[in-house]
Formats: structure tokens, sequence, C-alpha cells
């Protein structure tokens, strides 16, 4: 059947319609979640998951070893977690962490700073110490346990006179224990403790934050063996908003000292550092990788603001053409799907990052969307949308793809083609010597990296390759200017974007 009508459904306004996709998402989110939101979870549950369908059909050879995921609910943090690589986060700032959690919920945990995006020379360290108190499982991201945290000292041991120059660039000239242009590298110095305020901590943009949100999982080998890995809560990318922002989502975790991967060169040196002697880790491999082919999840991600979802992205480079499938779906084992999203269009590949080093600059643009409501809310509440908005207006049903390039996007999801997107990518080698790709982490507002100046300076969890390329590859190229569609005014339309709308105007593209 084709379905062809145009239909007036003018009635109700806008806002209205909006309301609705709020409270329905938070309807189907609380109906989800179950009843005991609100309340410190006593009995430890678990939700177990297969890898999801993006690999399903993808020859990744590595995961065809059948593993399954637990998590639990509050979960264990007894133990020590380390950094499996150098880390990158926003700013951008390159950082290892060896975390240690006491069954008394004190923590002391490590970080490491340092000046080159593959950790081989440490400016700085800071050892923490706290207390931890897990609260109630989060409503927002679910999955994720909330925490409270207390900070009790922080102290810093700086490793060059170059670091220490840099630092008198940001920290007051002094600090607690700390007189700047009295420090000596290789000294530990008090930065803060619990008579002190904060200044000091956050003119280093430092919190401990991330440790309000916090997940545990355990991948069951089938061969016997498990891998735990902790993730904490994500880091916004902008700076100014680091230091007070609850994370929705999650930094790349850290794996337990006990159950990581092997090899794992840089775990062993993250988890025999301290703060005097920090991991210098050892050069990765110059990856001058190709980006063609086909790059897969490797696991169920979780974004903020209650998105999970798998990638499975394409790069032509002959055609400088690319395509992304997105599968979204409401849990955090990416059981249950909402709708899923393929876009695509072409890139252009820039110059190498000055900021950071081994990752190259490039633009994508947007110019094909096509949707699938894979369940009856997503297919109704797009169903709703005024014709000549959002695809065929009245023709949206679970399972059945519809095209928003006629329709130039989808106006109730803030989403104009053609758009451009300003990326940051970097191709490196897991443990196996398997190609990763890491692309630019979303900025944390839900907006697009839709200029130069907010193209990302930190990495989503990376992809892996597959083997072959696509049977399918079709696209249709226009030259359109590209626009982008400034999304409303109102708190409503924010919220809606937060809930939904996010997931397809702004991480719709190259993710
Ligand atoms: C995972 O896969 C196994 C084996 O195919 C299956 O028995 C199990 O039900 C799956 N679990 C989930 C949560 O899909
Ligand atoms: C979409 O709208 C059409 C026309 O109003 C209706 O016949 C159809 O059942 C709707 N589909 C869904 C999934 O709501």
């Amino acid at each position: 059947m084709k379905c062809v009508q145009v239909r007036n459904m003018s009635n109700g306004r806008f806002s209205h319609l909006l309301r609705g996709v709020w409270l329905l998402w938070q309807a189907v989110f609380v109906a989800g979640t179950g009843s005991k939101l609100w309340e410190v979870p006593t009995a430890s549950f678990t939700s177990s998951s297969n890898l999801s369908e993006s690999l399903q059909d993808c020859e990744y050879r590595h995961l065809q070893d059948r593993v399954s995921i637990t998590a639990d609910i509050p979960p264990r943090l007894d133990g020590t977690w380390v950094s499996t690589r150098c880390e990158v986060r926003p700013g951008p700032e390159f950082i290892t962490r060896s975390y240690n959690f006491h069954p008394s919920r004190h923590f002391t945990a490590l970080q490491h700073y340092y000046t080159d995006s593959s950790c081989e020379a440490p400016a700085y360290s800071l050892m923490i110490r706290g207390k931890l108190r897990l609260r109630q499982a989060s409503w927002i991201t679910r999955g994720g346990t909330e925490a409270e945290h207390h900070l009790s000292k922080v102290g810093i041991v700086v490793h060059s006179l170059a670091a220490k120059q840099r630092l008198s660039s940001r920290l007051p000239s002094s600090c607690v224990g700390l007189t700047l242009s009295r420090v000596m590298p290789g000294k530990l110095y008090e930065l803060y403790n619990t008579r002190a305020g904060r200044g000091c901590l956050s003119a280093l943009g430092f919190s401990m934050m991330e440790v309000g949100l916090i997940r545990v999982e355990t991948q069951h080998h089938s061969h016997g063996g498990k891998i735990q890995e902790l993730f904490l809560g994500d880091i916004h990318t902008d700076w100014t908003q680091r230091t007070e922002y609850r994370p929705t989502g999650y930094q790349q975790p850290l794996q337990n000292a006990m159950h990581h991967l092997h090899p794992c060169p840089v775990c062993a040196l993250v988890y025999r550092s301290s703060e005097h002697h920090p991991p210098v880790l050892p050069r990765s491999p110059a990856a001058s990788l190709s980006l063609a082919g086909r790059w897969v999840s490797q696991r169920c991600e979780t974004r903020p603001n209650v998105l999970f979802l798998t990638r499975d992205f394409t790069l032509n480079p002959d055609q400088h053409a690319w395509e992304g499938i997105y599968r979204h779906y409401s849990d955090p084992a990416c059981s249950q799907p909402t709708f899923t999203l393929r876009a695509s269009g072409h890139y252009a590949q820039g110059n190498p990052s000055a900021k950071v080093s081994g990752a190259t600059e490039f633009v994508f643009k947007v110019t094909e969307v096509r949707i699938t409501a894979m369940e009856g809310q997503t297919a109704k509440l797009l169903n709703g949308t005024r014709p000549g908005r959002c695809g065929l207006a009245g023709c949206w049903e679970i399972g059945v793809e519809q095209d928003l390039t006629p329709t130039d996007g989808c106006n109730l999801l803030g989403l104009k083609l053609p758009h451009k997107e300003y990326e940051l990518f970097k191709p490196e080698l897991d443990h196996r010597k398997h190609p990763l790709l890491f692309t630019g982490e979303r900025p944390t507002d839900g907006t697009s990296p839709d200029r130069p100046q907010r193209r990302p300076t930190s990495f989503q969890a990376p992809m892996v390759l597959c083997s072959g390329f696509p049977r399918h590859y079709g696209s249709v190229f226009n030259n359109k200017q590209v626009q982008l569609a400034t999304s409303g005014t109102g708190r409503l339309v924010q919220l809606v974007l937060l809930v939904l709308g996010s997931v397809l105007c702004s991480r719709f593209c190259v993710y």
C-alpha cells in the first residue's frame, strides 16, 4: 500500500504536541523502569544482554566468542579500577586513572595528567581521598546508580618545571599547602582539605562529579573468563560547566585490576603507579590506518539524557561517502528497540588536529535521513506531526522506514537537512592489533558541532572494524545550502529535545 495522503491535522497547538511527547516519553521510561525508582535498591538485580544486533552480521571475529553482560544494581565497587589507555577528556585533557574503592566506602583516586595525547609526558598527579555513598537507581540513566561523594583531601605532585609553569597560569599563587613559587617537582602538596574552599580545584577544572553516576558491567566469556568494567559519569564538554555538571552519561570505563582484558600493558603500568611515579605509557603505534570500511559499536552505548544506542558506520573514501545506522533502545542492554535512524551524505578530510595529536579533522555533511519507528509510542509520535514537516504524516508504522529527505528533515525533532558537522576522528589499534575508530564526543548540552569552534576535543567509545564492505551503497548527493534548525525557544522544546529530539537532531549524524 502506498501511503500518500496529505491530511490537515492542525488541531492542537505545537506546544501541546511537544508536551505530549515529553509526558509520553516520561511515561514510557517510568513504566519501563519499575516502581522502585526513588528508593535505594536493596536487593541486587541483574540485567543481562547479548551483543547488539548491529554485530550479528558483522564479521568481527573476536566478538563471535559469545559474551553475556551483567550489571548489578547497586554496583559492587570494591577493588582497584584502572585506565586501559591514555584517556582524552574534553579540553582536551590527557589523563590516566587508578581508583581504589574500599568496603568502608572510602576511596582513593589517583589521576595522572599529561601534556601529550599518548600520555608519555606526565605533567602532574592528583591524589584524591574521599567517601562515597550509593543512593538510588538513576531515574535519568537507566542501569546506572546515583551516588554522593564527600572529598576529604586532594594532594598534587608536579612532575616537571615546565608543568609548574603551565599550572601557574591556572592556579592561584597559593592553595592550602601549596605555594606555586616554592613548588618542587616530585613533592606532594596539599591542594584541598575539608577546611579549605574549592577555588583551587575549580581553577584546575577538577571535580569528582564523575562518581555521581556509576555502573559496573561484568562480561562473562564463554571460555570462562570475565572482565569487569566501571563506568563513571561523563565530563561536560563545556569547560565552564564541568565542575557542577551532574553526569547523565558515562566516560570510557575503567577495568578491574583483577579482571581486565589480556594483554593490557597499560593496565599494569597504571596499576603500579603512584602519585610520585606516574605511568609513562608506551607510544601507541602510529595508526596510519585507512578509515575505509564498516565500523560498529562494541557494546550498547549510553549517552547523556536517556539514550542507548549502537552505531554502524560505513566510510567510502573513494567517493567521500558515508552512511550511519543508529539503532536506539529504551534500555541499557539494548534489547528494546525504539527507532532506527539511517543517515548518509559525504565528507571531507581536513588537517591533522593541532589539539589532539594522532587525530584528524573532518567535515561531515548529512543529506539523507531515514527513520524506522520500532515501537508504538515512537510511531504514534511521528505519525502525529503535521504534513510536510516530518516524512509522510499519518504514514508512520512500526517497522516501516520513512525518508525524511523530501521534507528536509523533521520539524518536530529540530532536524533540518542538509546538515553539516565538524568532527574529530582518531584511528587506533586495540590490544589484539585490531583497528578501532574513535569519533568525536557529542556536545553534552545536546547541541550539534555545527561550527568549527564546536569541533570535539575528546572521543566517544571506539567502534571496531568489520571485515568486508557494505552490500548496499547508494547515496543521492545534493548540494543544498547547509542549514541548521535552531531548535525552538521554550523550555518544553528543550525537554523534548533532551528526551527524544537530541537523539535525532544532534546525534543523528556522525555520532
Ligand atoms: C543471549 O544469547 C543466548 C544464547 O543464544 C540466549 O540463550 C539468551 O536468551 C540471550 N539473552 C538475551 C538477554 O538476549
Ligand atoms: C497513523 O495515522 C494514520 C492516519 O491517521 C492512522 O490510520 C494510523 O493507524 C496511524 N498509525 C499509528 C502507528 O499510529
